[in-house]
């Protein structure tokens, strides 16, 4: 029977073939232990000399690691490893001979493994990274289907800046200007006046200057919009949003979560509902551990969102930010001109901000002045008027980075192992 690794348990004492490639391997004069891969997970399979014909022990002994092979076995039980069960190996195929391996299983230095990422991506650890980043994605068009929003795609390229105009990539769309989108937003309340409650999920892009563990130059956000619903109730949805994925995660890879060595017990006791603080207290916190340097109205950095974390062990959200560091859709606080009903949700253990998200400006008169303020054209930004000509409803929206989340959940250093192949300042290959 052909099956995959992920499949042992249900062939438990029975006979299988396994189609795989050496990970990795040990052996003595009579016993082989080899540890096997198929993109489904991790298997030892166990040669005994005395089992199998001397070739096929030859092979065992001597097959080199990333070889590909067929292993025909009986899956057993093995107490001793997170996994559970192995392979007692009668019978391999050796499909294809791989030579000099680059990545072998000593240590090497980050530059190389980046260089190698096309190879990397078969390790233990940065496969169970995938596997985490894949249930996260999971995950979400679950929670959105079972809360009613409908994954609307917006554009890519687009004529317009959505978060400010000096991170853009900019690129020939004949004979226009063209840029690749920062995010969906806009067109994403534009698809809720048309749909109520929508969400998107797809590639963004910041030519931001920035080499740090958190920012990518790619990156994928979800993004969702409603119509009807405030700023309040949208910091509800990001909550309860955030502890189904790690629900989720935590139900369905725990496996991946050992391996990665993350502890399970932490992200447990993430429940809803968050703290929140509003950007004045935070600046006096700051203040208060010492971080005097920060003036009312600057926008935080790592350091700062940092130390506030430190304050919490669930996210935090940090709200009711100055206008002035905000972008220009955000919708003022009515009791406060100088603030906006905005939050970043700011991760625990240093992760930083993971989501971004605000009411919207649906005064039409306003969001016209805003326009004078930030000189932004009715050429590319007439239609996004129209959505408070017609029927404009009070609205809220926010994005969740998801190679952000993925390092938090996942326990990960830097957002460069989250997605398969990152893009970073100096980074394009592979
Ligand atoms: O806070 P941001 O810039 O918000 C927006 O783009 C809004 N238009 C979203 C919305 O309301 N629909 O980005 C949202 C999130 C951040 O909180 C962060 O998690 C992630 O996107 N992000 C990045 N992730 C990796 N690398 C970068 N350079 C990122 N920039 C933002
Ligand atoms: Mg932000």
């Amino acid at each position: 029977m052909k099956t995959t690794i992920n499949q042992a348990a249900k062939y438990l004492n029975q006979e299988v073939t396994l189609g795989v490639w050496l990970a990795n391997k040990r052996s003595s004069g009579k016993i082989a232990f080899l540890q096997l891969r198929d993109g489904t997970g991790f298997i030892q399979g166990i040669v005994v000399k005395k089992n199998v014909s001397d070739e096929i022990f030859q092979l065992a002994k001597f097959v080199s690691q990333e070889s590909s092979l067929y292993v025909r076995g009986t899956i057993v039980e093995d107490t001793r490893s997170p996994f559970g069960y192995e392979i007692q190996v009668e019978n391999i195929e050796l499909i294809h001979k791989s030579l000099d391996y680059p990545i072998t299983p000593k240590e090497h230095g980050t530059e190389f493994l980046m260089d190698h990422r096309h190879l990397w991506l078969r390790s233990k650890k940065q496969h169970a990274i995938m596997k985490i980043r894949n249930q996260i994605i999971q995950a979400t068009y679950q929670f959105f289907k079972q809360e009613g929003f409908m994954k609307i795609d917006p554009p890519i390229l687009t004529g317009s800046a959505a978060e400010g105009t000096t991170e853009l990539f900019h690129t020939k769309y004949f004979e226009e200007e063209a840029y690749l989108s920062q995010s969906g937003q806009l067109y994403m309340e534009a698809a809720a006046m048309a749909l109520g409650r929508v969400f998107s999920f797809g590639p963004t892009f910041r030519a931001e200057k920035s080499k740090t563990r958190r920012h990518l130059i790619e990156f994928w956000m979800i993004e969702p919009e409603m119509a009807f619903v405030t700023h309040e109730e949208s910091l509800e949805i990001q909550e309860n949003y955030v502890q189904f994925i790690i629900e989720s995660v935590i139900e369905h890879c725990e496996l991946e979560l050992n391996t990665l060595n993350r502890d399970i017990q932490t992200l447990k006791k993430i429940k809803a509902p968050f703290p929140r603080i509003t950007y004045d207290k935070a600046v006096e916190m700051l203040k208060e551990k010492g971080l005097e340097d920060l003036q009312w109205g600057e926008d935080f950095g790592a350091p700062h969102e940092t130390a506030i974390a430190e304050n919490f062990d669930q996210p935090v959200f940090i709200t009711h930010y100055p206008k002035n560091i905000k972008a220009f859709y955000m919708k003022p606080d009515p009791e406060r001109d100088d603030v906006v009903l905005c939050a970043d949700l700011i991760a625990p253990e240093g992760y930083g901000e993971i989501i971004g998200g605000s009411a919207r400006i649906d005064d039409l008169a306003l969001l016209e002045q805003r326009y004078q303020e930030h000189q932004l054209s009715e050429e590319a930004y007439g239609w996004y008027l129209d959505l408070r000509k017609y029927g404009s409803v009070p609205h809220a929206g926010f994005g969740l980075g998801l190679e952000r989340t993925v390092a938090w959940i996942s326990g990960v250093e830097h957002v460069r192992e989250t997605i398969p192949f990152p893009r970073l300042l100096n980074r394009l290959y592979p």
